[in-house]
């Protein structure tokens, strides 16, 4: 069997993870103890990869392996570092990256935000605070001019995660996530709402993406396994009912029993982030969506695995795809496959966790793509496995 045509094949990355020198972010403050971080913070993100000047090169590499689509981000702690003050040279510098993109034959996937906010937009309540229903709208009509020619835009990355980690003052627990944010998880299904009818009126084709746990019930937890998923990933499904698109991203499975979600054993192989190398998870988040939203047609926007052995990130994938394949083979509408990541990047928090598919000299930034970059673009030009 081969993928359906016109699939999407890409890779994706953030901008605070790959652009460097974010200074006027959340984050920046957060790494520099300038704000509290829910988070121990190992190193900051100085120049990351300095993709923020080098992005040319790693979407030639993206474009010359055979991929045909770029998922990146525009930041809105550059375009309006201070609340009103909008940057015209920095949303310039998005349009020649979309250009950039396009000329190259890549699918630009814009993402409008990716977990980090403007400085001032932290300090002044964040998605706690609902006035951040208009902002975001207003950012989102400021970006509109350049978007011209990009059809699919991503309102807002992981919007679970953003619920879950403004519920956590304390470091996540050994198992599990904490519950999303109640407050902020209205907040930013409004905001998303908000963005979507704006993006819709000029003609995009407008989603948002949510992270996937895979939460599989041991036998009788079926309830349990329902409760523990609603507010940490279905109400963010449900919000994305009658969108254009929804975005689905899986790294590996949480198991819940009756009690909560079950310790990962001793004998599974983990990954660099300590999360149990699970394959099947992405075939597990698109069915779970397809289910949920009856029907609204998906991307995968992030799928991947932290590893520092590119041949496990080449069975991995393997192993994610065939789950794809067999989604779209029961009739699941799945138009494309974003691989996490383009390139190594800042893991909020540290670099140790290798997702790239491109990694990088960090003294002078050469870019030195892996095998898997290859592999998944010649997957990409056969379009089957
Ligand atoms: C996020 C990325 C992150 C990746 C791996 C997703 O949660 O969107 O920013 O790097 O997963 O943890």
């Amino acid at each position: 069997m081969t993928f359906p045509k016109g699939f999407l094949w890409g890779a994706a990355t953030a901008p605070h993870q790959v652009e460097g020198n974010n200074t006027s972010s959340d984050w920046w403050l957060r790494e520099h103890g300038q704000l509290p971080s829910p988070h121990p913070v190992e190193s900051p993100s100085g120049d990351a990869a300095d993709s923020y000047h080098r992005y040319p090169v790693d979407m030639g590499l993206l474009a010359d392996a055979g991929l045909t689509s770029y998922r990146f981000g525009i930041e809105w702690a550059r375009i309006e570092p201070e609340e009103g003050f909008i940057s015209r040279a920095q949303l310039d510098h998005y349009r020649r990256m979309i250009d950039t993109a396009l000329g190259l034959g890549l699918t630009p996937m814009v993402t409008l935000h990716h977990f980090t906010n403007p400085a001032w937009l932290a300090r002044d309540g964040d998605w706690r605070n609902p006035a951040v229903i208009d902002r975001f709208a207003r950012f989102v009509e400021t970006a509109l001019p350049i978007l011209s020619d990009v059809d699919l835009v991503c309102t807002i990355n992981e919007p679970n995660m953003v619920a879950i980690m403004a519920n956590s003052n304390e470091a996540f627990p050994h198992v599990g996530l904490p519950a999303g944010d109640p407050v902020v998880t209205e907040n930013l299904v409004a905001g998303h709402k908000r963005a979507v009818e704006i993006l819709r009126g000029a003609g995009k084709l407008a989603g948002w993406s949510v992270a996937t746990q895979a939460y599989q019930p041991e036998p009788g937890a079926e309830q349990a396994a329902d409760d523990y998923g609603y507010s940490r990933e279905d109400v963010f499904m449900d919000a994305a009912c009658g969108d254009d698109w929804i975005g689905i991203q899986a790294y590996t499975r949480t198991r819940i029993g009756t009690d909560g979600p079950i310790t990962i054993p001793d004998a599974a192989e983990r990954t660099l982030t300590g999360w149990e190398y699970y394959p099947g998870a992405i075939e597990f988040g698109i069915r779970r969506s397809w289910q949920r939203t009856g029907g609204v047609p998906i991307y995968v926007t992030e799928n991947g695995i932290a590893t520092a052995d590119d041949a496990r990130r080449i069975d991995y994938t393997t192993g994610a795809l065939e789950g794809v394949m067999s989604a779209i083979a029961d009739g699941i509408d799945v138009r494309g496959y974003l691989h996490w990541s383009a390139l190594d990047n800042y893991e909020w928090g540290s670099y140790k966790p290798t997702f790239g598919l491109i990694g990088w000299d960090s003294e002078t930034f050469e870019r030195h793509p892996k095998p898997s970059l290859a592999w998944l673009g010649e997957v990409a030009r056969s379009g089957a496995l």
